[in-house]
């Protein structure tokens, strides 16, 4: 196949993402084997290119047409999974060099974190002869949703979105996969980085920066590798200024600092100075997966706040009381109610109601005087920001109280950026489930809402839409 001088120009980390055309050498004949599932998400998931499966002991894999050697097929090849025992892994690389492959996805384990690290310098020392870059060893391989390729052993079904989310550990981020899913959380890219012996961080944020497809990057790391710290703070600072960056930065401890080092290698230094450099690189550092998938889902629906002034708008004191202690934990700035917002809020509470911040509707409140309430938010141009808490109650149904809080949000003159907590059943569930696909972030409680919309805020100040 020909190439366009215009493609002939795109890197080879491009090519990994959107591959014209795939191999997967070591697919495997037994569905047992990584190979063999490999191939089948591939399949499956709809990629759009052509695939090709390499396996010296097979005529026909999953209905494809089997190749002794990538040298054997007859078309250009841009991207090979590997999936051999790491001792058979190295003429591999050399045969993908000679066929022009750009990229490889080196599933295989057994390089540096086993201590075989001369057999992973020459893994990339023979890439880098070609040109390739190499994305592992050590991995469950690459995930991206524009191109429908699903070149991994994880879960088949993840949900097509923009966020990109790039893990270190191999089991951990495939479990993620799979909770992603059931969560509804949608995903641009997963990227498996095990033993980062070639492409590492820096080098995804850069794809990730351009990458239209993406709006905000996550990162589960444990270390970065030695004499790279000062790459990844620089990309990461730049990134970060048009997208935001979250990372989960395990090996906190002294006693996870040692677990990491015999998990990936990782070198994971001293946590201050992990901590020092995020700051300096404008990152986000989450404590845990679901802190952090929560702020992600902020950051990808909502619009920067032009403003620090938040409101709270809630039908219950409690909630209001534990959704404001963490606003002021969290550095959100609660608005002081001038009097003219105080009597247009008045309108849709009772008189024992309260129209100060937080806003409470009360107990009474119908969905009605929700949207009323919520619309009068967006529509005033000193509020820069919403907290939505709904306890569930009798007298209101929390899904049509859902669609009202959607119609607001699309009648509304202008969006800003909106947080909404549900506490009660499963109705609520199914309620949140619905803003959640409306692009309204929704959470169980307040904290979590709360500490989203913190998330927002301060990518906000970093990126200079609001000033500190
Ligand atoms: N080219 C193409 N195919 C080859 C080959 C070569 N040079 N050498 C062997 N194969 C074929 C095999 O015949 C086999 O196919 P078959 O089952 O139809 O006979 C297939 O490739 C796989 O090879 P096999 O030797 O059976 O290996 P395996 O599937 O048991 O293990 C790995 C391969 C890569 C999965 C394994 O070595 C490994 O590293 N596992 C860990 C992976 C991992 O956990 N990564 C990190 C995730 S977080």
């Amino acid at each position: 196949m020909l190439m366009s001088s215009k493609s002939a120009e795109k890197s080879p980390i491009y090519y990994l993402f959107n591959p014209r055309s795939i191999a997967v050498i070591g697919a495997s004949r037994d569905p047992k084997k990584i190979g063999y599932q490999i191939l089948k998400n591939i399949i499956e998931y709809g990629f759009k290119g052509k695939v090709y499966p390499v396996n010296p002991k097979a005529d026909e894999i999953l209905g494809l047409k089997c190749y002794k050697s990538i040298l054997d097929i007859p078309d250009e090849v841009d991207v090979a999974v590997i999936s051999i025992p790491a001792q058979y892994v190295l003429p591999v690389v050399e045969e993908c060099g000679k066929k022009g492959v750009k990229a490889l996805i080196v599933i295989s384990s057994g390089f540096g974190e086993v201590g075989n690290v001369e057999l992973e310098r020459k893994l990339v020392e023979t890439a880098r002869k070609y040109g390739m870059r190499i994305l592992g060893p050590n991995i469950f391989g690459l995930y991206y949703g524009p191109a429908r390729l699903n070149a991994t052993f994880g879960p088949k079904e993840v949900i097509p979105g923009n966020i990109a989310f790039v893990s270190q550990s191999g089991a951990l981020g495939i479990a993620l996969m799979g909770w992603t899913i059931a969560k509804g959380v949608a995903l641009s890219a997963v990227v498996s980085m095990g033993n980062k012996a070639d492409i590492d961080d820096a080098d995804v944020l850069e794809y990730f920066e351009t990458d239209p497809n993406t709006k905000v990057i996550l990162i589960y790391m444990e270390g970065i590798r030695p004499g790279l710290g000062r790459r990844f703070v620089e990309v990461a600072r730049r990134v970060s200024k048009k997208k935001p960056i979250i990372v989960i930065k395990a090996g906190r401890t002294e006693r996870g600092a040692a677990a990491a080092a015999s998990h990936t290698g990782a070198l994971a230094g001293a946590d201050a100075i992990y901590n020092a450099a995020f700051k300096q690189a404008g990152v986000l550092r989450a404590i845990g997966f679901e802190e952090a998938f929560d702020w992600a889902k902020a950051l990808s629906m909502l619009p920067p706040p032009k403003g620090e002034n938040a409101v709270i708008i809630t039908n219950g004191g409690g909630a209001g009381v534990m959704a404001t202690d963490a606003a002021v934990e969290c550095g959100i700035r609660l608005m002081e109610m001038p009097p003219d917002l105080q009597e247009r809020f008045r309108k849709y509470m009772p008189p024992f109601g309260s129209p100060k911040n937080p806003i409470d509707l009360t107990g009474q409140a119908s969905e009605e005087a929700y949207k009323g309430a919520l619309l009068e938010a967006f529509n005033e141009p000193r509020i820069h920001s919403i907290i939505l808490l709904y306890c569930q109650t009798a007298i209101t149904d929390p899904e049509v109280l859902a669609d009202k809080i959607i119609e607001a949000w699309n009648e509304a003159k202008e969006r800003k950026p909106m947080v909404v907590s549900f506490i009660g059943g499963i109705e609520c569930d199914r309620a949140m489930a619905k803003l959640d696909k409306a692009g309204i972030p929704a959470y169980p409680s307040p904290e979590r809402a709360v500490s989203a919309l913190s998330a927002v805020y301060k990518w906000a100040r970093w990126a200079g839409y609001v000033k500190e």
